[in-house]
């Protein structure tokens, strides 16, 4: 692949216009988006991703106001010493990633080191960094971007689509049927397709194709894929979707083959279906939820943002009662199959936002313990209140967002403090951080 070269991408800039976006900073750190930051002589804040500490770097303004600048690297002048060429010949393009320019093992120190001081005010023992068993290939889900007979991701902050053979980040399996498909796409030209999205658990595989209406030829994909893979580890489906804003819609037709991928964690057997929710990195996932499991005791446990059920079902082993809250239908309905599926009598599914059900079900259950795992937001104020106010003794907090954990830990105040502060590289070669943290009321 072609490198582009800052000389290319300012060829067609005056000087005056060169001058005026590109400026010299000297990075100072880098915060918990995994973005360097620095401060200009007039107190303006710049921020920068794909940086290191004390880093010279050459940048162009992307957004400015206020005191604040966003930029992109275009040329690293001085670098830091862990500073290492990116595997990926997709780096800094497709966007994708953010952390190629650091080893694992020090991608994963440097998240801790920002943690750490993150959380300082919160918690002065040491947090436990757990690496990830896969650093590349990891991924057992990616959904393609199709435009113009072309496929792969869509740029970082922009709708062009940079076409990809092969993603680092994924299981091989995966990148496999990505080529097939980019082939048949070569013969059978199509404008019906939208997205390619491909699942993949224990080897097998579950192709969606998003369309508008039913390609031409399909029978020859399936055919190719037949050809390259064991007809029973496969399965496809058709999802009709014209909306833009989503992926996936909630029209599906089946095609062919296996209609869910199976698995076993913990005695716990479970189904993942096209359309379900599953962490993306399955070991690490495994190593989260076998940490919850030691965590909890013969009790009444409440799980809010419980998606599909998996963690509850798994909890239930060991809990007195599970109660699993979650706000998406078909979620819940999965919930119900696995309950089914792994004859558990002691696990009930709610349907509905945790923010009316958790607080009466602090008040139900004082004696019990919580565990939440909500979206990027955060949890919601009124199951934090209702915690507190119902003296609820240990809250397990799992969180990919380390800015509201910890504004969620500061609402709990003075009443809670935290007993243990994990981190877990479930995105390996990105900067985003899952932590889990088991908070104590305070006697
Ligand atoms: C990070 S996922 C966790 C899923 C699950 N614990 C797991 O490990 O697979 C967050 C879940 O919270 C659900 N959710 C988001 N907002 C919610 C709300 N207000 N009430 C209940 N569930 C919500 C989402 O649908 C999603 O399934």
């Amino acid at each position: 692949m072609k490198k582009i070269k800052f000389c290319d991408i300012f060829f067609n800039m005056n000087k005056d216009e060169f001058k005026e976006k590109i400026i010299k900073v000297k990075i100072d750190e880098v915060n918990i988006n995994g973005e360097g930051f620095c401060f200009l002589d007039n107190g303006t804040k710049v921020c920068v991703k794909r940086v290191l500490p004390k880093e010279e770097v050459l940048v162009q303004k992307t957004f400015e106001k206020n005191n604040f600048i966003n930029a992109t690297l275009k040329e690293v002048l001085n670098k830091n010493p862990l500073r290492v060429q990116p595997k990926c010949p997709y780096y800094n393009i497709c966007g994708g990633c953010d952390y190629q320019h650091l080893s694992s093992k020090n991608a994963l120190k440097q998240k801790k080191e920002i943690i750490t001081k993150y959380f300082s005010d919160l918690y002065n023992k040491e947090i436990k960094a757990n690496k990830s068993q896969l650093d590349f290939n990891y991924r057992n889900k990616a959904s393609f971007y199709v435009f113009e007979n072309k496929v792969g991701f869509q740029k970082e902050n922009s709708n062009k689509l940079i076409e990809i053979d092969n993603c680092m980040l994924l299981e091989p399996i995966i990148n496999k049927a990505l080529n097939i498909f980019k082939n048949w796409l070569i013969e059978n030209k199509t404008k019906d397709i939208n997205h390619f999205v491909i699942r993949t658990l224990n080897k097998k595989l579950i192709v969606t194709m998003v369309v508008e209406k039913t390609p031409k030829n399909l029978d020859k994909l399936l055919n190719c894929f037949k050809k390259e893979f064991v007809e029973s580890s496969l399965g496809f489906y058709l999802n009709f979707n014209k909306q833009k804003n989503v992926i996936l819609s909630d029209k599906w037709q089946h095609i062919f083959g296996l209609k869910f991928l199976e698995d076993e964690f913990e005695g716990i057997k479970y189904n993942v279906h096209p359309y379900s929710f599953l962490q993306v990195n399955n070991n690490v996932k495994n190593d989260i939820y076998k940490l919850v499991l030691q965590k909890i005791d013969n009790q009444v446990v409440i799980e809010g943002y419980s998606g599909a059920g998996l963690l509850s079902a798994i909890l239930s082993k060991k809990a007195k009662k599970v109660i699993g809250v979650e706000i998406n239908k078909k979620a819940t309905k999965d919930a119900e199959k696995l309950k089914v599926l792994n004859n558990i009598n002691n696990l009930e599914n709610i349907n509905g936002d945790c923010k009316t059900i958790l607080p009466n079900l602090a008040k139900q259950y004082k004696k019990s313990i919580f565990v939440i795992d909500p979206p990027r937001s955060g949890c919601d104020l009124q199951t934090l209140t209702a915690i507190k106010e119902n003296k609820i003794d240990k809250i397990i907090y799992i969180s990919c967002n380390p800015y509201t954990l910890k504004q969620n830990v500061k609402f709990l105040g003075d009443e809670y403090k935290i007993t243990d502060f994990q981190i877990f590289d479930m995105f390996p070669q990105t900067s985003n951080i899952e932590s889990v943290v088991c908070l104590e009321r305070v006697k």
